[in-house]
């Protein structure tokens, strides 16, 4: 049931408390964003986009900003290391009118924190202070911050972290409880959620592991956080969002939808998703998402291999059709 309260404000947007869909780079897309939203994702953040991409006005990175009207309220996510760039960085984001400004500084990729940028700035908290005041300068919108536990474990700094964010000007924290170390290993550190929480007065909100009903409510319990974020737990299962919001709004307890609605979901996010993006780029970009909603299905091994080859829409809808056949079949309804 509902934790009281029952809303959590963001500087001056207000967000049930319900669950809300994480960052996720070339996964968590406009198409998977409004399709979560539509389920009851009460926030959804953006694909991180590189500060020094936007510097150049380069238009894959500006792809990334945009935002549908569907899925607010959104926000959009930022990397970056240079203060001054990441300050211009928001300013350009405007053209987006994002709701919020989310700045990563928990990416644990080489790529990104090997350049200083992402989870490495919680090796530089001063740095990391310095861009979150810049941005917070720049922006009209609530800034918020999204980092981890720490480094690694002998360099455990979450509290220390979120108190230099919330001075620097930041709206919100999310802390997602692993190191950079971590990577995506298990466990996930709820205790260290649970002690931002309560070391800071801005609100904070939970990331890890939030796959089921009880893992959310588990969260929102052990670390009282104000909000709970969602990444993988949405991929292939964006219901997630509404067997959240019922149960908080009524109490309900929904059971994931029939196999026949979860491949329409499927259909209707790759729908989206060529409206968005040329059907070539949108496709191959779906493949993964076909293989997480046949998890679990009778046969998914072998459509598992078939959804690595889709190319068009129709490959989409002929791969949705079998899988509906052989589950029929198993279950003898076809006999
Ligand atoms: C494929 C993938 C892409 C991600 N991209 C981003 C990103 O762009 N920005 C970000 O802050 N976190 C990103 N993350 C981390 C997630 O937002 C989240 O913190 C992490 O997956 C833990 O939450 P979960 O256990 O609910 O998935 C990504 C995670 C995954 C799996």
């Amino acid at each position: 049931m509902p934790f009281e309260p029952e809303e959590m404000k963001l500087g001056s947007l207000t967000l049930k408390r319900t669950a809300a869909l994480a960052p996720m780079a070339g996964v968590a897309d406009r198409a998977f964003r409004e399709i979560c939203r539509s389920f009851g994702a009460c926030y959804t953040v953006g694909e991180m986009a590189s500060a020094k991409g936007m510097h150049y006005s380069d238009k894959k990175t500006k792809a990334l900003l945009e935002i549908g009207e569907k899925e607010r309220p959104a926000a959009v996510q930022i990397f970056g290391d240079e203060p001054a760039l990441m300050g211009e960085a928001v300013e350009k984001a405007m053209e987006f009118s994002p709701d919020a400004i989310d700045l990563n500084m928990g990416c644990p990729a080489p790529k990104i924190a090997g350049n200083g940028g992402g989870s490495a700035l919680m090796k530089n908290p001063l740095l990391a202070g310095r861009i979150c005041e810049a941005a917070v300068k720049a922006s009209p919108v609530p800034v918020t911050v999204k980092f981890r536990k720490g480094w690694d474990q002998e360099h455990v700094n979450a509290v220390e972290f979120a108190h230099i964010m919330e001075e620097s000007g930041a709206s919100a924290v999310t802390v997602h409880g692993r190191t950079r170390e971590q990577f995506y290993a298990p466990p996930v550190d709820l205790d260290i959620i649970a002690a931002v929480k309560a070391a800071v007065s801005i609100p904070v909100i939970g990331n890890g592991d939030c796959d089921s009903l009880q893992s959310v409510i588990h969260m929102y319990q052990y670390t009282k956080c104000d909000l709970v974020m969602i990444g993988r737990g949405a991929l292939g299962s964006p219901w997630i969002f509404q067997q959240i919001d019922a149960y908080f709004t009524g109490g309900e307890i929904l059971p994931d939808p029939p196999l026949e609605e979860r491949m329409a979901v499927m259909i209707r996010q790759m729908e989206l998703a060529c409206q968005y993006k040329p059907q070539g780029q949108a496709m191959r970009e779906a493949r993964k998402h076909a293989a997480w909603y046949i998890k679990g299905v009778r046969g998914a091994a072998g459509f598992r291999k078939e959804s690595g080859t889709l190319s068009t829409l129709e490959d989409a809808k002929r791969l949705a059709q079998q899988v509906l056949e052989k589950n029929r079949e198993s279950r003898g309804i076809l006999d």
